[in-house]
């Protein structure tokens, strides 16, 4: 799939070395906002297979987890990702959203522009009709993302995920089709 700047991707077992290269680069700058990470998750073998049970979670509709380069550079360096998880269907036609960039591309409007990309997908080629974001109160960039998206917070949940070896609390965040349509997206 395509925005104005971005390829977005399902990276093939092939690629793995590519998103290898691109979690080792941004291990540093995601650790304060992501779950402990083991050290074989930055390894090549990790994501071959890792790689392989994206491609069936997205065959079976559960997941569809994206990566995305440059769109002038679509066969080089991965930037970032930008997941579509725990997709349930019947009355709730529901994901959750989680996303990230390198440094080198981060402050641009590319982050925004791929997690804009994801839900248009969502909500056009999924059929979802509501999308959560639960982000850490201090992750002011991310927080500021979903509001240029037009999430809207729902709430505080206190201990929410243990990021980083530690119960954090969560703004909760949602979109639904109805408010995308009627920003005019
Ligand atoms: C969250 C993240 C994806 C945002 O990336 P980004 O490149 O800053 O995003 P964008 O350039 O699309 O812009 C996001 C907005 O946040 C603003 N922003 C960026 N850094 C900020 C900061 N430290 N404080 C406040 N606002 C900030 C930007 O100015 C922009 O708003 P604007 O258009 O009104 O100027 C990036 O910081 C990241 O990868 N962080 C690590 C992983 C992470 O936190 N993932 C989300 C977990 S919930």
């Amino acid at each position: 799939m395509e925005t104005e700047r971005l390829v977005l991707f399902l990276p093939s077992v092939d690629d793995a070395h590519r998103v290898t290269a691109y979690r080792r680069r941004t291990r540093e700058r995601s650790a304060p906002w992501d779950p402990q990470r083991p050290d074989a998750f930055f390894t090549d073998a990790y994501w071959r297979t890792q790689l392989q049970s994206n491609f069936d979670d997205a065959a079976a509709g559960h997941a569809v987890r994206f990566h995305f380069a440059h769109r002038r550079d679509a066969e080089g360096e991965i930037i970032g990702h930008v997941s579509l998880s725990q997709i349930f269907r019947g009355p709730f036609l529901n994901a959750y959203v989680g996303y990230a960039i390198d440094g080198e591309n981060a402050g641009c409007g590319l982050a925004t522009e791929s997690v804009g990309g994801a839900i248009a997908y969502a909500f056009e080629t999924l059929g979802l009709h509501r999308i959560q974001a639960n982000v850490i109160p201090s992750n002011s960039a991310s927080l500021r993302l979903l509001e240029r998206l037009g999430f809207r917070r729902e709430g505080l949940a206190k201990d929410y995920l243990r990021i980083h070896g530690e119960w954090c609390d969560h703004v909760l965040t949602a979109l639904t089709s109805s408010d995308w349509e009627a920003q005019g997206r």
